[in-house]
């Protein structure tokens, strides 16, 4: 039987990358490209068939930052499939984000150089907004959003006969100091990307604890820095291409400058051909490329406790509650 992955922010960057290697691999997977905006989706999926005129590819569309699109979306793919092999949680955004000058200059000239420049921490201001849901954007886009549509989706994605995969596009930015419990939304500082993504690598490790015994399995990758509409908006093109000399140099201090989105779907592509099973529910799965351009994944483990993640679940399920209760919708459809 054909295998099916559904992947969310396939129109561009990593995830239309992502699609591709996937075919590559697989002709006969079955690809879903999960977005919002259906025109880009569509040159995506013809761009695709150029490349692979029998390939086997579908458009849903969902808008992870509306709770409405994402329950849409779900009774879309429940109608048309039986069971998902991948799911490929990977549309996110940043909000107005900003280098400062400043926390540029300062890092450079500090003992954390290295580490700024492979995780940007501390390097950039950041927006954030509140959606008609009530919600934090940056929040519901990165994680919340997924989570619901997982929820919906559990009937497809838990099977003891055939496990399926959670691949979450997760990022080496996520920092516990940018997260807590008690505003996990992110709603008081300045770090909501940063915060998110921890949050992603907490609900990938509670779904662990919860699902792998109903052949469910979640894993978290971090792209490393590549060049996208994403980073385009942190710095212009055409600053990313004179930095490019210096990106290139620094590969050989570190590898997580991986620059084209086919090299940063490295990690998503290896986890795709692996055995769920097999795998360590607490590391990060890293996409790197050598200083000759070698593309690999590295395990790093996770800097979070099991109790935190934890916590945090339970947060979440009492949020999908109020929200589906907030929104009109009945609580969670098997
Ligand atoms: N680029 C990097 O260096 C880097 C590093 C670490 C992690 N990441 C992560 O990698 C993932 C992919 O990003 P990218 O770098 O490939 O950037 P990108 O080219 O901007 O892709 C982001 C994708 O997410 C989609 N998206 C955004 N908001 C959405 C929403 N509300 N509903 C549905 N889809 C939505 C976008 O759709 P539209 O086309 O409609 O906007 C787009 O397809 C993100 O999760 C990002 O956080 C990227």
């Amino acid at each position: 039987m054909r295998r099916v992955a559904v992947i969310t922010g396939a129109s561009s960057g990593i995830g239309a990358a992502l699609c591709e290697r996937l075919l590559h691999e697989d002709v006969g997977l079955h690809v879903c490209l999960a977005c919002r905006n259906t025109e880009k989706a569509n040159a995506t999926r013809n761009r695709l068939l150029s490349i692979f005129p029998n390939a086997d590819i579908s458009i849903v569309q969902v808008d992870v930052g509306n709770l409405k699109s994402v329950l849409h979306a779900a009774t879309e793919i429940k109608k048309r499939f039986n069971h998902l092999d991948y799911l490929f949680l990977n549309a996110g955004i940043m909000v107005n984000p900003r280098v400062s000058l400043g926390a540029f200059v300062r890092g450079l000239f500090s003992r954390r150089a290295i580490q700024m420049l492979t995780t940007a921490d501390g390097l950039m201001t950041q927006g954030d907004r509140v959606t008609p849901d009530g919600l934090q954007e940056v929040f519901e886009t990165n994680l919340f959003g997924h989570f619901i549509l997982i929820r919906q989706l559990e009937p497809l994605l838990c099977s003891l006969e055939k496990p399926s995969q959670l691949i979450w596009t997760s990022s080496v930015n996520a920092c516990k100091s940018n997260f807590s419990l008690d505003d996990y939304q992110h709603s008081q500082g300045q770090e909501a990307y940063s915060s998110s993504k921890y949050a992603t690598d907490l609900a990938s490790v509670a779904l662990n604890n919860h699902f792998n015994k109903q052949g469910l399995y979640s894993s978290v990758v971090c792209p490393g820095v590549v060049m996208t509409n994403m980073t385009f908006e942190i710095l212009p093109a055409f600053m990313w291409k004179l930095l490019l000399p210096i990106m290139l140099l620094l590969r050989i201090f570190t590898k997580t400058y991986t620059l084209t989105p086919y090299n940063g779907a490295e990690a998503q592509f290896w986890l795709f051909k692996q055995k769920p099973e097999s795998l360590n529910p607490l590391v990060k799965f890293h996409s790197c490329t050598t200083f000759f351009g070698k593309n690999y994944t590295e395990m790093r483990k996770m800097d979070l406790n099991e109790n935190l993640a934890e916590k945090f679940y339970q947060k979440l399920l009492e949020l999908e509650k109020e929200v589906l209760m907030r929104i009109g919708e009945p609580q969670h459809k098997k």
